[in-house]
């Protein structure tokens, strides 16, 4: 059993990782101000609800109890946002970061897992896609966590630091039995969106159909959340052996285009997905597909739902348990 404070435990992936590790007999405490995650999302009694960058409240929360480990999600996640508004981003994604580190510094606290993204590559040369490729992010967002990956590789070879840094390539999917999901807002994932053109009636709007891949949409990597929240805990076992870390790639190594996911989700659900095409969207590369060799040799992890109709199925489950059955309750 190791303590362990989830800072961004309200939001969809740090959720889902904070009930996976509590099911495995951990000690865990949610640090989340609810500015873009849920009350509901995490467990009774867990919640510390504050900025990462309320210095006091946070050294208090490091002085509470002997932290082993953190792992640290909060983080704003929009990368259309983050072009409009890229202070507010890099301030509240690295400068949250930032604030944290020193805290852990002084806190003696030297074990972090960081959720980082698929966008520090920007626009791969190619497919998959390792963790050596060139690091170019084409975004604030993806910016503002390579900033991050840069002050975790100087803390470790300065100080007794370890991390891991895992570079989620697309996340969805749902746990059931954990009663959450995918909720944001507003919602700009390619799956709820796909669940919502099936509820309203109202076109999906499939973004470019003229890229260089077999049915000219753009192809993405889509990893469960679950696979997810079991790669925080081998990153933390790897961590807690005193394994060096560094950052990973999280993704299933297989690459499905929207308009395979629309077809996907036509199958689990057995209804039609309205969908119309429209422009590309702006910062978005055709292709990102993981190669997660490094991940699955190093911290002995392997991806366990793959089947895309399996992951679609866990997120259709997900939006019948908030929104009812469709033909119910509109969207
Ligand atoms: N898409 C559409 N129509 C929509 C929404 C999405 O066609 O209405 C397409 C996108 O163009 C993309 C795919 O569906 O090709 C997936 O889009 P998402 O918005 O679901 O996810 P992204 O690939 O844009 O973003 C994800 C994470 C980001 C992360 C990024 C890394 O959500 O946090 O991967 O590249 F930065």
């Amino acid at each position: 059993m190791a303590r362990i404070l989830i800072t961004g435990g309200a939001g969809y992936i740090g959720a889902h990782t904070t009930h996976f590790l509590l099911r495995l007999g951990h000690d865990v405490e949610v640090l989340d101000d609810l500015s873009k995650g849920y009350a509901h999302n995490v467990p009774a009694g867990r919640l510390h609800q504050f900025r990462l960058q309320d210095q006091d409240r946070l050294a208090q929360l490091l002085a509470s109890k002997p932290f082993d480990a953190v792992i640290h999600f909060a983080a704003f996640i929009a990368v259309g946002e983050s072009v409009r508004e890229p202070a507010r981003y890099l301030a509240n994604n690295t400068g949250g970061s930032l604030a944290l580190l020193e805290c852990l510094q002084q806190a003696g606290v030297h074990r972090l897992v960081f959720s980082s993204t698929a966008a520090v590559y920007g626009d791969p040369a190619s497919v998959p896609i390792p963790e050596s490729a060139t690091l170019a992010p084409v975004n604030p967002y993806g910016e503002s966590k390579l900033m991050v990956e840069t002050a975790l590789d100087w803390l470790a070879r300065c100080t007794p630091f370890r991390f891991v840094a895992l570079r989620y390539f697309n996340a969805c999917g749902a746990i059931a039995e954990y009663g959450i999901g995918e909720e944001h807002e507003p919602e700009t994932h390619l799956i709820p969106l796909v669940f919502r053109a099936i509820r309203t009636g109202e076109p999906i709007t499939v973004f470019g159909n003229d890229y260089d891949t077999p049915d000219g949409t753009c192809i993405r990597d889509y990893i469960h959340v679950g696979d997810l929240a079991s790669a925080h805990a081998s990153a933390l076992d790897h961590l807690l052996a005193g394994g060096h870390g560094g950052s990973f790639n999280a993704g299933t190594g297989q690459g499905f285009s929207v308009l395979e996911v629309i077809r996907a989700a036509e199958r689990v659900t057995g209804r039609p997905v309205p969908f119309q095409f429209g422009p590309r969207r702006e910062g978005d590369p055709p292709a990102l597909v993981a190669d997660s060799s490094r991940l699955q040799r190093t911290l002995d992890w392997r991806p366990r739902i793959t089947a895309l109709d399996d992951i679609i199925a866990s997120a259709w489950a997900f939006d019948h348990h908030r929104f009812g059955p469709p033909g119910g309750r509109p969207v």
